[in-house]
């Protein structure tokens, strides 16, 4: 079925209802045009368009027809346009002609984007709370690693050596922040675009304010005009959604190198493993490796949107129906992934000797050598030089830095006494950076107390949220 043709003198042609037929992959907003069709129909009983007794009747066929679309009895069919259409036929097949009167007041504009919106807040939220749950996992493994050193890596060189603890729970901030941007979207973006009819507001909507409360939202748009033509929240969407998908694919990584035999630093459970159909003795990192893959069709998503918005008229335009799948995708994508990489990153078998075993490696204990002579008030130019000489008459003569003799340092430079070697293991240079960022184990178990306290502040919210959203649909 299709909401429109009184004008015309034929049906539409095969080719362009093909092309115009947006139903099977709209259907999804089902649930949330129910709910808006409900308030919305109070609105009309309110405003003396619908009697309150017709009221009482299409209430019924609505209440009968969400009944039937959950338990799958009412379907779409290949005639019906898009979701507007099939619940328009559903209603009509359930209280006649009555069911066409849910189309006052209102259009097919204002009305995608008010179920589109509500879609998102709810799949933003379950998006954070599945965030939630893998930044948990990553605290666990992280405080199981306290006391494991590890070499640090810039460039895929050693560096300096990093409480192993501190290099995982990166990521939790890192996801931490993907959160943040999704209560951010939500406090900017839960303002309801109905009421604004197809572009103009409608004179049978005379107080959006009251529909967007009752729909759950924190109040209405100001201008009828943005509000069937906005997608920036689509966009800011796509944009935080292919940020997460950037940092899971960096975990990925990670997760990819650390299990390769040459470093062996992480198992993973056979359960996140895949193997080989030509050789047996295989266990591949797959799981990892699709992390770091589909990083690349959530950045795909939000640039096809950007560019279907670039340069369109404002109002509605037929174009923004090119708004819903790049969605869609993103977020049954995320929905696969995160509870993947979470079983993964919760399964998986540190292996510390091996994790530890390299951390002095690479003269990475170096940066010390240059900070014992700072403190000596020797500028840190020079102390960066002599510390490099240092590690050149090292490599030269085949001995590490905590090797040198007393009379070979004192030869280097004059301030560079013997006592500098107890900064040349990697325990103390790691117990020395006590700043509330830094690599100590006493600085990452307060970071880790702290992440642990944001978590449940974070939950909080989520669990807010979804109370104020179960009033919406
Ligand atoms: N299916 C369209 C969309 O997803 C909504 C229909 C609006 N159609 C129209 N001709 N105004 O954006």
């Amino acid at each position: 079925m299709t909401l429109w043709g009184g004008r015309f003198d034929s049906a539409p042609a095969d080719a362009m209802a093909a092309l115009s037929r947006s139903v099977h992959f709209d259907w999804r907003l089902a649930p949330y045009e129910i709910e808006v069709n409900r308030i919305h129909l109070k609105n009309l009983v309110d405003q003396g368009v619908v009697s309150k007794e017709n009221g009482k009747k299409i209430e019924s066929a609505l209440l009968d027809l969400a009944k039937d679309i959950g338990s799958g009895s009412f379907k779409y069919t290949d005639a019906d346009e898009d979701v507007h259409s099939a619940i328009e036929r559903g209603l009509t097949e359930r209280c006649g002609e009555l069911g066409g009167a849910i189309r006052a007041g209102r259009s097919r504009n204002d009305l995608v984007v008010t179920d589109f919106k509500l879609y998102l807040i709810d799949h933003l939220l379950e998006i954070a709370s599945q965030i939630s749950a893998m930044v948990k996992v990553i605290n666990t493994q992280a405080a199981n690693n306290l006391d494991v050193i590890a070499p640090g890596f810039t460039h895929t060189q050693h560096a300096q050596p990093i409480t192993f603890a501190q290099e995982l729970s990166k990521h939790s901030h890192a996801l931490l922040r993907d959160i943040d941007r999704i209560f951010d979207w939500l406090k900017r973006n839960s303002f309801s675009p109905f009421g604004a009819g197809a572009l103009a507001g409608s004179s049978i909507q005379p107080n959006p304010e009251k529909v967007a409360k009752d729909l759950g939202f924190s109040g209405a748009m100001a201008n009828s005009i943005d509000a069937v033509g906005d997608r920036d929240f689509v966009a800011e969407a796509l944009f935080d959604l292919a940020m997460l998908g950037v940092h899971l694919s960096k975990i990925g990584e990670e997760f990819v190198l650390w299990s390769s035999t040459e470093f062996g630093w992480v198992k993973i459970a056979d359960a996140y493993s895949t193997g080989s159909s030509i050789m047996p003795q295989k266990k591949n990192a797959d799981i990892a490796e699709l992390a770091r893959g589909k990083s690349g069709r959530f950045i795909g998503n939000l640039t096809s949107l950007l560019v279907v918005l670039k340069g369109l008229p404002f109002a509605y335009n037929r174009d923004l129906q090119e708004d819903k799948e790049p969605v869609f995708d993103s977020i049954d994508q995320l929905l696969i992934l995160l509870p993947a990489i979470t079983g993964m990153i919760e399964t998986a078998q540190f292996n510390s000797a091996a994790i530890s075993k390299g951390a002095a490696d690479g003269f990475s204990l170096a940066t010390e050598i240059a900070d014992f002579l700072a403190k000596k008030q020797i500028p840190f130019a020079t102390a960066h030089e002599v510390a490099g000489e240092c590690v050149k008459f090292c490599e030269k003569n085949g001995i590490e830095l905590d090797q040198l003799s007393d009379a070979q340092l004192i030869a280097i430079h004059p301030a560079l006494t013997g006592e500098v070697k107890v900064f040349l293991n990697v325990q103390g240079a790691v117990a020395s950076r006590t700043s509330s960022m830094g690599t100590s184990q006493k600085s990452v178990t307060a970071a880790l107390s702290q992440l642990k306290k944001e978590i449940s502040a974070v939950d909080e919210v989520i669990a807010n949220q979804r109370k104020r959203l179960s009033g919406m649909i």
